[in-house]
């Protein structure tokens, strides 16, 4: 995956938890332009462990000045959006990689609904300024609990189409009544926590929206855990994965190859076989089908765990 070192332009306190972050080039050449829903991976070198975490872009997709992303803080994550609150500050340079798209705008679509919970809304930012340079027609609809904790307020602009549901004001986001009157040919697009994604498309299925045309991405950071053994049968190798680490980034420091792409359980790319499951596999990826978790054939190494005697992959 090509990558290239930027600099910090700016930094700003969104809410409590999220912060904007702006990259530019350092001589101030012009970054590849991307489509609304892309992410970037950032590295970050913390102490020996070097993360790379997803973000989606939230700036817009045909300015290459720059490229913004919007970090919320998790203190029972793994380390690395905590990294990026309490370590990285403007003028630092820091590695990113290319844009890629997982969660592109259908534009064949007659209509296009984005529904957004919480930091969810980051995707959203840059499909919505695609969508109005297009000139497409869409709505938005962007949940938080709070005003204090909405850090979309600070960033989506003032229109008609664009409505905020907070629940504590008593103006809670229902994906029924949203979907119900959509014209035929509307596509629905929902990124933000698994409750909200799973009621947008029990709604969907509720109205009999054909399948293809709801579209969803899960924000999945890996979770810590239990430090776990694994083998390798094509290296040969035995690496240990330690709590704040995922097992990719165990292989990545052990240098195997491995490929990648969300980090986030969501693209398959890093789909490794299981030659030996004694003991459970934690699949915490919306990539694998139930019947293959339950088989233990198979392992996302970038979100998924393990616990039990010993397993074996072929890497
Ligand atoms: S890198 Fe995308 S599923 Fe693992």
């Amino acid at each position: 995956m090509t990558s290239q070192m930027l600099r910090v332009a700016e930094v700003e306190v969104l809410t409590p938890l999220v912060k904007r972050f702006r990259f530019e080039h350092p001589e101030g050449k012009t970054l590849p332009l991307f489509s609304g829903g892309a992410h970037v991976v950032v590295e970050m070198e913390d102490g020996e462990t070097l993360r790379r975490n997803a973000y989606s872009l939230i700036s817009d997709p045909q300015d290459g000045s720059g490229y913004e992303i919007a970090v919320r803080r998790e203190d029972r994550g793994r380390g690395g959006s905590r990294f990026m609150h309490t370590k990285v500050s403007e003028g630092d340079p820091l590695r990113v990689n290319a844009p890629v798209n997982l969660f592109a705008l259908d534009l064949r679509a007659r209509k296009h609904v984005l529904i957004a919970g919480g930091i969810g809304i980051t995707p959203f930012l840059a499909q919505l300024r695609q969508l109005t340079r297009l000139q497409l027609p869409f709505e938005l609809h962007y949940a938080a609990r709070s005003r204090a904790e909405a850090a979309g307020l600070k960033l989506l602009p003032q229109a008609p189409m664009i409505q905020v549901h907070l629940s504590e004001e008593g103006n809670r986001l229902d994906p029924g009544a949203i979907l119900a009157h959509q014209p035929l040919g509307t596509h629905v697009y929902t990124c933000g926590p698994e409750g909200l994604i799973v009621g947008v498309e029990d709604a969907a299925q509720r109205l009999n929206w054909p399948k293809d045309v709801f579209h969803s991405e899960a924000f999945l950071s890996p979770p810590p855990g239990k430090p776990f053994t694994v083998t390798l049968t094509r290296s040969g190798l035995t690496l240990t994965v330690a709590p704040n680490q995922s097992l990719l980034e165990a292989l990545e420091a052990a240098k195997v190859e491995i490929p990648w792409s969300c980090r986030g359980g969501a693209c398959g790319r890093c789909e490794t076989e299981v030659r030996s499951c004694k003991g459970r596999i934690a699949h915490h990826d919306h990539w694998l089908e139930d019947a293959e978790k339950s088989a233990q054939t198979k392992i996302m190494p970038c979100v998924s765990r393990f616990e039990g005697e010993e397993l074996l992959l072929d890497r």
